[in-house]
């Protein structure tokens, strides 16, 4: 059987479970060789367990050949990454596409979380997709110069960043997470740029599945509780049908851009631009000039499960 990814090498992290898992599966089920990677934590990063990387490799083995290896170390650090990229390169003989999914929550109020959080959400959630896009993009370079891909040249350098709608509407209580995934958003606009040439492509894909994370969801008013009761019949296979697409030859020329998946709808979002512009006066007159001539083209204080409460498409 050949599918769209045949040949290609691919690192998930947290494919131990929810959506990385169903991304490992699909990349998997179209040919690619995948590096289940998950060390196995709680939704707020505390304990370690290899089963779910194994498991989930397992599975995928169970399919037929020796396509998947799991890598249990927490992914939150530059030689964990490098390592990380050296195991694709030993056993798959390079690497194609990296999923940077792996992520962990420790919500708190701005007013009363604990910086050592803070601290701890940012480097899980942003700095480490860093480290693998770092040592990764820089294989993959040297592999578009030496030929990998064949006679029809290599396109295939594909970074996919699950992102979050927290991080671009905000969301009651989630500092640390909204910004880890706005700041994800910046460094896939960056790496789409700085390896544009190269023709690696880098996109950001906010998703929306029932996973362990969206069952603990305590909602804050009847917005999120319908949101929470329709999330609930989501599957992550939608996700992973989006991020296979994105790493795709057909999906050549997508890079930089912010899609999100909810059951069957695909949505691209616009990225923030000037909507209005005045010309500045004193400080004494400016905010009141502010109200009266751009008031009306404020962005409002919607959260992102208010947002995205409406019926899914399932
Ligand atoms: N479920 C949703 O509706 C939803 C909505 C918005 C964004 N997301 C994003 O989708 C992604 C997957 O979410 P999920 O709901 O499947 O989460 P999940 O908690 O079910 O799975 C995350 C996996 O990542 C692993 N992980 C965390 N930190 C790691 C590290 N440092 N090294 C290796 N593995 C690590 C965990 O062990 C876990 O298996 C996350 O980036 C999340 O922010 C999910």
């Amino acid at each position: 059987m050949t599918g769209i990814l045949d040949g290609r090498a691919a690192i998930v992290t947290g494919a131990g479970r929810g959506i990385g898992r169903a991304i490992a599966e699909a990349l998997a089920a179209q040919g690619a060789s995948v590096i289940v990677a998950d060390v196995g934590t709680s939704i707020s990063g505390d304990g370690a367990d290899p089963a779910a990387a194994r498991e989930v490799a397992a599975a995928i083995n169970d399919g037929g050949g020796e396509k998947a290896i799991a890598f249990t170390e927490s992914v939150a650090s530059p030689g964990v990454a490098k390592q990380l990229v050296e195991t694709a390169v030993k056993n798959f003989g390079g690497i194609d596409i990296v999923v940077n999914n792996a992520a962990i929550l420790r919500d708190a109020f701005v007013f009363r979380a604990d910086p050592a959080d803070w601290d701890a959400v940012i480097r899980n959630n942003l700095s480490a997709p860093f480290y693998l896009i770092n040592a990764a993009t820089a294989v993959m370079r040297e592999q578009g110069k030496s030929g990998r891909g064949g006679k029809e040249g290599y396109d295939w350098g594909r970074i996919v960043n699950i992102v979050s709608s927290a991080g671009l509407y905000g969301n009651l209580g989630q500092a640390a997470y909204a910004s880890a995934k706005a700041g994800l958003f910046g460094l896939t606009r960056v790496t789409a740029m700085d390896l544009a040439r190269a023709q690696i492509t880098a996109n950001a894909v906010a998703p929306f599945a029932r996973t362990r994370v969206t069952d603990i969801i305590q909602p804050a008013n009847e917005a999120q509780k319908t949101y929470k009761e329709r999330a609930l019949r989501i599957g992550a296979h939608h996700v992973a049908n989006l991020v296979t697409a994105l790493c795709s030859p057909a999906a050549r020329s997508i890079t930089g851009q912010l899609l999100g998946v909810r059951g069957r709808e695909v949505f691209l979002f616009g990225q923030p631009r000037p909507v209005a512009k005045l010309e500045a006066g004193k400080p004494e007159t400016l905010a009141g000039e502010l109200t009266a001539k751009l008031g009306t083209r404020f962005t409002d204080l919607t959260t992102d499960l208010e947002a995205f409460n409406t019926e899914p498409l399932v």
